[in-house]
């Protein structure tokens, strides 16, 4: 019997969950190192942890590492249909975290699990999407005087909390992870360029080559998304509703242009946007018979499916994450994982190497909320550069690249103005 509480599908599973969650290891060299420190350091002692993450063979590394340094901690699920089941129960079984995290759970049980790890009184806590924060505030203010800080995965959450310090509602010291070049350069970029690939083609087992793939959002996931597309020999067509960014979409050789046009001639659709109805129900009628709609962004939102269910004449799944819907007009759509992020849902989401410094920015976020405790203002911080960077040297050494240094002669150039030509 397990020494924990716990909410999981199978506990049988845990043999492979472990495997899985090994595995990811060998790719995690920098949160090893960290581990490592923490074990012998113990920053996080005394300090109750809850988070909220997609409930991956990454995450169990971050929850082990911030274990070590010991923290009390707890996990649930930040989408309902993410959660990688056995690596749940491993969690559970072999390592004695408490977790809550069922794939496919109701979002009666998303709320159930999230609030069994509120129900641990965390001094920190750590979202994907902003939801532990949000339930704190909306829920369970008495809780908020407990906690030192929330660290935010995600650029959707990161807009969330933003809005919430515009609107004066935030009562925590907030760091973004998110915002770290460590995070956002690589996870969004490469780690969604690919999984979110990886998801589609898991799904549906289509060729890319030839198809038009229409990309909603053009920030760093749609950068990563739009340059593996392409390269898989697919023709771009980038939807963005900044002119920068649009223009740099032209720049990169992709076609840009309104989702109204973009909706008649796409073979797929993927959503990266971090907002809502960014294809509506209006655009989805314009669409080709047989389009494909799918999207990697935090919600499901980005996509107005429930107007696409009402409107329907007849839906049924026809794979594994693709469900068929037939509108009045005969025309055939297919939504791929329920609308949601695809790469989580259909693939295993981001490679454990791109978490490595995602979770190491976590980690390091724990530690610093830990030694900055009472000091923090009620805002949302960047991780110190410092950090950033020190978490981007780990990560060249481990992949055995040189790092450069400038001379003398060279930093007194760059600090002086003098010299001219
Ligand atoms: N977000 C995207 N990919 C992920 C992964 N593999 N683990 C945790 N969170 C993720």
């Amino acid at each position: 019997m397990p020494n924990v509480l716990y909410d999981v599908k199978d506990l049988a599973l845990a043999k492979q969950g472990k495997l899985r969650i090994e595995w990811a290891k060998t790719s995690m060299p920098v949160l090893q190192l960290l581990q490592k420190r923490f074990e012998k350091e113990k920053p996080l002692k005394g300090l109750t942890l809850a988070a909220c993450l997609h409930v991956t063979d990454s995450t169990a590394n971050l929850m082990i590492a911030l274990k070590a340094g010991g923290a009390k901690v707890s996990l649930c699920a930040s989408n309902p249909l993410s959660t990688q089941d056995d690596v749940a129960a491993s969690l559970v079984k072999d390592f004695d975290i408490p977790t809550y995290a069922i794939k496919g759970e109701d979002t009666k049980t998303y709320y159930k699990h999230m609030n069994a790890v509120l129900d641990t009184h965390p001094n920190i806590t750590m979202d994907d999407g902003a939801d532990l924060v949000s339930l704190l505030h909306k829920e369970r203010k008495g809780q908020l005087k407990e906690l030192i800080g929330s660290s935010e995965e995600t650029t959707t959450g990161v807009i969330r909390l933003k809005a919430m310090q515009k609107d004066g509602a935030l009562k925590i010291p907030v760091l973004a992870v998110n915002d770290s070049d460590t995070k956002h350069l690589f996870d969004n970029r490469y780690g969604t360029g690919q999984s979110t690939l990886d998801g589609i083609i898991r799904a549906t087992n289509i060729l890319l080559a030839g198809k038009i793939i229409v990309i909603s959002g053009y920030g760093w996931c749609g950068h990563g998304l739009a340059m593996r597309a392409s390269g898989m020999g697919a023709k771009v067509v980038v939807v963005e509703v900044d002119p920068v960014r649009a223009l740099e979409a032209v720049m990169d050789g992709f076609q840009v242009m309104k989702i109204q046009d973009a909706a008649k001639i796409g073979d797929l659709f993927v959503t990266v946007t971090g907002n809502k109805h960014v294809i509506s129900f209006k655009n989805m009628q314009r669409m080709k018979d047989g389009a494909m709609i799918s999207n990697s962004g935090h919600f499901n939102v980005e996509l107005e499916l429930d107007a696409l269910e009402k409107a329907a004449k007849s839906r049924r799944v026809v794979r594994n994450f693709v469900e068929e819907f037939t509108l009045k007009n005969g025309k055939k759509l297919f939504v791929l994982g329920e609308g949601r992020l695809i790469n989580l849902v259909a693939a295993e989401g981001h490679p454990a190497e791109v978490m490595d410094m995602s979770f190491a920015n976590q980690a390091l976020a724990a530690e610093f909320f830990a030694k900055n405790k009472g000091k923090l203002n009620v805002q949302v911080y960047r991780i110190p550069e410092d950090m950033d960077k020190e978490i981007a040297r780990l990560k060249l050494k481990a992949v055995g690249a040189g790092l450069d240094v400038l001379t003398k002669e060279q930093k007194n150039y760059l600090s002086s103005w003098q010299e001219g030509t």
